[in-house]
């Protein structure tokens, strides 16, 4: 199986691209590395372990990375997610704790075990990816394929019009990742609401007699209903289609290759992922961005996952 390393903050829909990636038997998850966003670093830490026994899979390691972004203090999203980041349904911690080496460290350590095949599928902020190119900017010739969940590419964002939350929280990181790797793929903000899932459908789908999905079904009560009052009948999921993607590449029906960068100016586009559409600044193209993926693909994988015969 093909390695894959996940950078996360989970974050709702974090959990179920998680799920979808332990179901996958083509690849082989050999970690999931995890930073601050949707919530402070204590709860994404204690979701990811507790996700991870949910899904039978304890052996998988988990990495605490950063509590807040490189230079400034960390905002949230505990609005959609829930103080928690798991829709405040008071679970059982899970049994084990993190391990001991820091996120960017075994980042970096992963990077060799598996170098010239790992896939990083980067569903958070970027600042643990950030540090680890920091410390050793080789990182992106060891990386097979690099994933990203994050950015607004026509600047119709979710934090503002510019900027999506997983590059708002943190664009300096984003910055130092963009231009540290030559190539990587890029699975926006306006791709999510172009693959919403129907509420009703995915319902059906939470009804699965699994661990996983009376899991799912009771940590995203929350978000769901905050989704429905908002946006309507269709559920936003932007990790699980950054997740489809990363594991399944034949699904993109439609990609473009352009150059982005991030804004960092303060004010209203900060944040922003602002793409070369017209290739007009004569430099290289550094993304590949997702326009379209095969729906039929995409939720047979989040009904599959959640169908899955779980651990616990
Ligand atoms: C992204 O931000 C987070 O709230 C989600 O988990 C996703 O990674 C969407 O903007
Ligand atoms: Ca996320």
């Amino acid at each position: 199986p093909i390695p894959l390393l996940i950078d996360t903050d989970p974050g709702v829909d974090d959990a179920l691209a998680l799920l979808m990636a332990f179901d996958d038997p083509a690849h082989r998850v050999v970690g999931l590395t995890v930073s601050a966003g949707n919530v402070g670093l204590e709860h994404t830490v204690a979701n990811a372990l507790k996700l991870c026994e949910v899904a039978g899979r304890a052996d998988v390691p988990v990495f605490a990375g950063c509590a807040a972004p490189l230079l400034h203090p960390a905002p949230d999203a505990a609005e959609v997610h829930g103080r928690d980041g798991f829709g405040d349904v008071g679970y059982v911690p899970a049994a084990r704790a993190a391990q001991d080496e820091h996120a960017a460290l075994a980042i970096l350590r992963l990077s060799h075990e598996h170098a010239g095949r790992l896939v990083l599928v980067a569903l958070g902020p970027l600042t643990n990816l950030a540090l680890a190119l920091s410390l050793d900017p080789g990182l992106p010739r060891r990386i097979a394929r690099l994933v990203v969940m994050g950015g607004a590419v026509t600047a119709r964002g979710n934090v503002t019009s510019a900027a999506e939350f997983n590059i708002h929280f943190d664009p300096e990181a984003a910055r130092i990742v963009f231009r540290a790797f030559p190539r990587f793929d890029l699975a926006d903000w306006e791709a999510t609401v172009a693959h919403g899932l129907p509420h009703a459908e995915a319902e059906g789908w939470l009804a699965a007699d699994t661990p996983q999905a009376r899991f799912y079904e009771a940590i995203s009560r929350r978000t769901r209903r905050w989704s429905a009052d908002r946006r309507g009948d269709r559920w936003y999921l932007a990790d699980p289609l950054a997740m489809a993607w990363a594991l399944e590449p034949e699904g993109a029906a439609e990609l473009a290759e352009r150059p982005v960068e991030v804004c960092l100016e303060h004010g209203p586009a900060r944040g922003a992922t602002v793409v070369d559409w017209n290739r007009q600044l004569g430099v290289p193209d550094n993304a590949r961005i997702l326009l379209r993926y095969d729906q039929a693909r995409f939720e047979a994988r989040a009904r599959v996952a959640l169908a899955a015969e779980g651990g616990l």
